[in-house]
């Protein structure tokens, strides 16, 4: 596992940079990392600035306190063993390099486990609940829910992996006034509830949307209509339900096309029987302004366009229930039922102000106590066209979730076809290969980026084998996978496409390559563990990237089948395959099959 967590936990380190005597207040928490990553890599692998903070407390100068923080790491023979002696930069800033030692053993330790490749599990497994992907009954599953479904389930994935129990959780729009008219225009098209499945749900939606626009008497039966869907009428539930199975349908061929697996549905409708309870449990803090049922925040952080100020609104003027009165019931049930300790909400930028009000009411009405369960709203930019404007078809139609898919899966199969060369035959395996690729593309051009951006979708560039693109990634990874069966052929006992047993070999890191490569390696405990803070997944894309770079690199210069000695050739070896593993979990992690061929 990673010298730089066991650094932050070691108690003689925490203790000197926070005991809290009068004479040395205590700048630093056990809660800080006081080593972290490098910013610059060449200053080494991991920094650390406390000096800087601490020297003023304890009346050093900043390099003195520098001084006597490497003492205190000499203390520590293991810690000692792993770098390469510390230097201090600038004014007190500690510079620590893995040894080379250090580089070589952890390669091997990750090579005797694959199954963790030296990410260690963490100390405190949380229960954490991931609401993603959550598109909308009877409404267009737009390319917003597709970069939710992406991210979400790459976090859930990761932090599955790193030993959390995640609770995936699809909060789809089930509920709510807008099934007055959808149920009223069903019922009065006299359409057969069964056919309705088959009817195009977004024609309809668009259908029933104009006629409660135009028409007050279908207003008025529609809202009567949402009135005995909440009692629970059996005629109404009925169609309800019909709407939200063809929706369903919908949804399940594009989680299907994207292996999206173990999301568990659990839209608004859940929380239906617990409104009352919340309005109940806001207490005092429910006050009715205009006839609506207000919580009023704190007036500086909430502000409407006019800048006023904006309380969250719990009971509409009609008496109904609305978006946040659900969002503070699932709260509640995923803090009280569910005991969540980190809940994540993936969804676009646009809802921020909504979660920080919603996640501020339901602090100041204690229904969760934010120092001990996070509340993380995770949000993303825009999905652009390649214009930066609106994303849409040529004639300016919203593009269908699954033509896009098709439509990446088409493209990719066209370059494998072009590049087989003049007369070449499209076969299965492209086809096959293709259907990988092309799904491949569209997930990490998303999770390559800063979700916070927005991001502009293009087929060519996503498609593209050279950059930091599914191809180029999984090219890298077949590559690999292709040295392996080479040595294979060359005598070796393994059978082709498993992994030849390098369980127990030595790791000899002479040529700067291969330093560099084991460099590259034993940072991938660092990467996740750092994505998992902060949900940043172009962090691992960005790390997956540059250590298929250093193994070309490595290979340009390090022969494995014909290096100079058998021992070098099996060290080399280990290299081959651990990077390979590193590939195949982190672009597992991303939701990324890899192929063993391309
Ligand atoms: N259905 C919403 C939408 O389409 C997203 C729901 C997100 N989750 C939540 N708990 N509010 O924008």
């Amino acid at each position: 596992s990673s010298v730089a967590s066991s650094l932050n936990s070691s108690p003689a380190f925490v203790k000197a940079f926070s005991s809290s005597s009068s004479s040395c207040p205590a700048p630093f928490s056990a809660r800080d990392a006081l080593v972290t990553p490098a910013t610059n890599p060449a200053f080494g692998d991991y920094q650390c600035n406390a000096a800087l903070k601490l020297a003023k407390p304890m009346g050093l100068r900043p390099r003195e306190c520098a001084e006597a923080l490497l003492a205190l790491i000499a203390e520590q023979p293991a810690v000692a063993a792993a770098f390469d002696p510390p230097t201090i930069a600038g004014p007190g800033f500690i510079n620590l390099s893995l040894s080379e030692r250090h580089l070589a053993a952890a390669v091997e330790a990750m090579s005797a486990s694959p199954a963790r490749l030296g990410v260690p599990p963490a100390a405190e497994p949380l229960r954490v609940v991931v609401d993603y992907s959550s598109p909308n009954v009877a409404k267009e599953m737009h390319v917003g829910h597709l970069r939710s479904t992406i991210i979400g389930d790459s976090l859930a994935s990761l932090l599955q992996f790193r030993g959390h129990d995640v609770l995936r959780l699809n909060h789809i729009g089930d509920w709510g006034t807008q099934f007055g008219m959808l149920l009223e225009h069903l019922t009065e098209s006299g359409a057969d509830l069964e056919a309705a499945g088959a009817v195009d749900l977004v024609a309809f939606y668009k259908e029933a949307k104009k006629r409660f626009d135009e028409d007050e008497g279908f207003k008025t039966r529609a809202r009567e209509t949402v009135v005995k869907l909440q009692s629970g009428d059996p005629s109404a539930v009925a169609a309800w339900t019909v709407l939200c199975a063809a929706s369903r349908r919908e949804y399940a061929k594009i989680y299907d096309r994207l292996s999206i697996r173990g999301l568990e549905e659990r839209g608004e409708s859940f929380y239906n029987p617990l409104l009352p309870g919340v309005i109940e449990g806001l207490g005092p803090l429910a006050q009715v302004s205009d006839g609506a049922t207000c919580v009023f925040l704190d007036e500086k952080r909430f502000k409407n366009k006019e800048g006023e100020s904006l309380p969250l609104i719990v009971k509409k003027t009609d008496g109904g229930y609305n978006y946040a009165t659900t969002d503070l019931a699932a709260i509640k049930q995923r803090v009280e039922t569910e005991g969540a300790d980190r809940v994540l909400y993936v969804t676009d930028s646009g809802q921020s102000q909504h979660f920080q009000m919603v996640f501020a009411a339901a602090a100041k009405a204690k229904f969760v106590d934010p120092s001990k369960t996070a509340l993380e709203h995770v949000p993303f930019g825009l999905v652009q066209g390649e214009d930066g404007k609106k994303f849409a078809t040529r004639s300016g139609d919203t593009v269908k979730l699954k033509d896009l898919l098709d439509e990446a899966v088409k493209r990719c199969a066209a370059d494998l076809l072009e590049r087989a060369g003049e007369g070449a035959e499209m076969t299965d395996e492209m086809q096959r290969t293709a259907a990988v690729v092309g799904i491949a593309a569209v997930k990490y051009a998303d999770l390559s980026l800063n979700r916070e951006s927005n991001y502009q979708f293009s087929y060519d560039r996503m498609l593209s084998l050279s950059g930091n693109t599914a191809p180029f990634m999984l090219y890298a990874y077949a590559r690999i996978r292709s040295i392996c069966r080479k040595v294979a052929e060359d005598g070796q006992t393994w059978e082709p496409g498993e992994w030849p047993d390098v369980a127990g070999v030595e790791v000899l890191l002479e040529q700067k390559e291969e330093k560099e490569l084991a460099r590259g390696l034993v940072k991938f405990a660092d990467t996740l563990i750092e994505v998992e803070r902060a949900l940043f997944l172009n962090k691992l894309a960005d790390y997956l990237f540059d250590t298929s770079q250093r193994f070309n690199k490595f290979y340009e210069n390090c022969p494995v089948n014909n290096a100079e000695s058998e021992e070098l050739k099996r060290s080399r070896l280990v290299l081959c395959v651990v990077t390979a593993q590193v590939l195949e979990k982190g672009l597992g992690l991303l939701g990324i099959d890899v192929l063993d061929k391309m």
